[in-house]
């Protein structure tokens, strides 16, 4: 066969062309694998230094590491509201961090941060605790939060009216939904869609909207199987709580972040060095709940951090220093910033209880029962805001039955895009087993211990002599008894 030179020419060029896409390609998971294994090496080895303490023991400063959509807002307001003074709690916790954490005495960080925060703070006096979910239902959730925030928009008439509102509403004290990550990236954009479907049934006049499916109601809003393939869901949903952990997420405070975490979505043999880096993490947390077991999930972390925080408020007596504190300002974390009456609501939450932590007499169990009633509170006035929220985008409504009608192939989907996170919710749920039973154990150890000890407090100040004298005369008295009793039977048959 001839050819002529063009066609030599071009294939030349094809084959060259082709090899330097193959070596590329090859180069690209070297480098990628380096890069990895590079941030594997960096983060276990700062890890190990600091690894001698007791991860059960509280330390200063507790980081509470909330990844999105796990209840963590619960823990927040029910707990450690209730447990930490206003003053206590590191400015602008949840917002971008504003403050030098060396510097500042505070001892509560609650945010949406990533694990890469660490570096900037305290390392051997700072606790983490951590929520984890069930992977599908944090995806699922974190979908219809960002709906429901959404379409509070709504009421305005077009988008430009319902952003100019959402700016004007940032207040100095007040931390909108809106500022903090990851919904400052997936509420404007879920707005935006909301808004473009709106207008687009209006273009078309009436629309008639058969399909019941919720999640699959494309003339009302993304379908969750278009949302679960966007780019904005590969950055920041996938594995968000292994990237989280890892401290990889978009939003890592980390400069090589970035890369690694792009590799690791490219590659996804890398991802098992990621998720052994979470895991070992996970380990060394002071407490890991699980969002499904929330019931001995919060009775673990009464018993584990509650505990703790309520003996160092004894021991550093707090108690006259904090009374004047008690009224200072606190940022509020509002949940939309789309209407005043929500944030002003917001704002007015009394912190009565907390009178009581700092006062020295609140208890575990005190403590518990303040977290039951608050978090039925809140429960309640969550679900009346979403209904609100999502009468706007009717029929469209989330409800727990709702999520049985999500497809088995997008559930699949779901756990695909989530594999890390699918095994880590695994081992969270080993290590929540493992620290349940050795709390519950210690839990009857301490009241069979104490009952010894009251015990020991009535007869301590006793020597064994005196202590025969009292058995003695207890004898003595029962035998005193027994005899006026006999008597006294022997005198009543006499009388019959
Ligand atoms: C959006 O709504 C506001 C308030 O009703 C109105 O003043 C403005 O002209 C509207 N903008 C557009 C682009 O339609
Ligand atoms: C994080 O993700 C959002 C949404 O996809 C994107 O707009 C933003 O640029 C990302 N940030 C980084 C640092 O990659
Ligand atoms: C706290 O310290 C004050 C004296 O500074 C003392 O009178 C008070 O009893 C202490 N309270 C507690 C709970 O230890
Ligand atoms: C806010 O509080 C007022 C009363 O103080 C109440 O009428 C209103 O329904 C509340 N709004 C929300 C969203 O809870
Ligand atoms: C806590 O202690 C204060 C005074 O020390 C007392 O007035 C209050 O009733 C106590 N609260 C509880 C729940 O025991
Ligand atoms: C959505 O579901 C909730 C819970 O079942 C219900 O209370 C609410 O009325 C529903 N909203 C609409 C608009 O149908």
């Amino acid at each position: 066969m001839q050819m002529n030179p063009i066609s030599k020419l071009a294939l030349v060029v094809l084959i060259l062309l082709c090899s330097v896409i193959v070596s590329f390609g090859e180069l690209d998971f070297d480098h990628c694998e380096r890069i990895v294994k590079k941030w594997v090496d960096a983060s276990s080895s700062s890890e190990e230094q600091h690894n001698n303490k007791d991860k059960r023991s509280l330390q200063d400063l507790l980081f509470f590491l909330h990844v999105p959509r796990t209840g963590g807002r619960t823990y927040y307001n029910c707990f450690l509201r209730k447990l930490y003074d206003n003053a206590e709690e590191c400015p602008r916790s949840y917002d971008k961090l504003r403050f030098n954490p060396r510097k500042e005495k505070c001892k509560l960080l609650a945010t949406h941060d990533d694990y890469s925060l660490m570096e900037m703070l305290p390392r051997d006096k700072t606790s983490v605790m951590t929520i984890v979910r069930d992977p599908v239902a944090r995806v699922l959730s974190t979908y219809e939060f960002s709906v429901e925030v959404a379409a509070r928009f709504l009421v305005h008439p077009n988008l430009t009216s319902a952003a100019r509102m959402a700016s004007r509403i940032r207040k100095k004290n007040v931390i909108s939904t809106l500022d903090i990550w990851p919904w400052k990236y997936l509420v404007p954009w879920m707005r935006e869609d909301l808004f473009a479907r709106r207008d687009a049934r209006k273009v078309k006049g009436m629309v008639i909207i058969e399909d019941d499916n919720p999640y699959d109601m494309e003339e009302m809003l993304m379908p969750l199987h278009t949302y679960l393939d966007t780019p904005t869901a590969h950055d920041i949903i996938h594995n968000g709580a292994t990237f989280q952990i890892a401290g990889l997420t978009n939003n890592s405070h980390l400069p090589e972040a970035h890369e690694v975490r792009h590799c690791v979505q490219k590659y996804k043999s890398l991802g098992e060095l990621v998720l052994q880096v979470a895991k070992t993490r996970l380990d060394s947390m002071l407490y890991v709940g699980l969002t499904e077991e929330h019931r001995e999930s919060a009775s673990l972390f009464a018993n584990v951090v509650g505990s703790q925080v309520l003996s160092q408020v004894v021991a550093s007596n707090l108690t006259a220093k904090n009374k004047n504190t008690k009224s200072e300002e606190r940022d509020t974390v509002s949940e939309s910033g789309s209407d005043k009456s929500d944030i002003q609501n917001g704002t007015s939450e009394v912190a009565s209880d907390k009178i009581e932590a700092k006062s020295g007499n609140m208890t575990v169990k005190t403590l518990m029962e303040i977290y039951e009633g608050c978090s039925t509170h809140l429960r309640k006035s969550q679900g009346t805001r979403r209904v609100n929220s999502l009468k706007r985008i009717s029929p469209a409504n989330f409800t727990t039955e709702t999520r049985t009608r999500v497809p088995r192939e997008v559930i699949q989907q779901i756990k695909t895009l989530n594999n890390l996170d699918v095994e880590l919710y695994k081992y969270a749920k080993e290590i929540f087993v493992k620290e349940h039973e050795l709390v519950s154990k210690k839990i009857i150890v301490s009241t069979s211990k104490r009952s010894i000890v009251d015990l020991q407090k009535v007869f301590g100040e006793m020597d064994d002599e005196k202590l025969w004298t009292v058995a003695l005369m207890l004898l003595l008295f029962f035998l005193f008894f027994l005899f006026v009793h006999a008597r006294r039977k022997r005198t009543s048959k006499v009388k019959i």
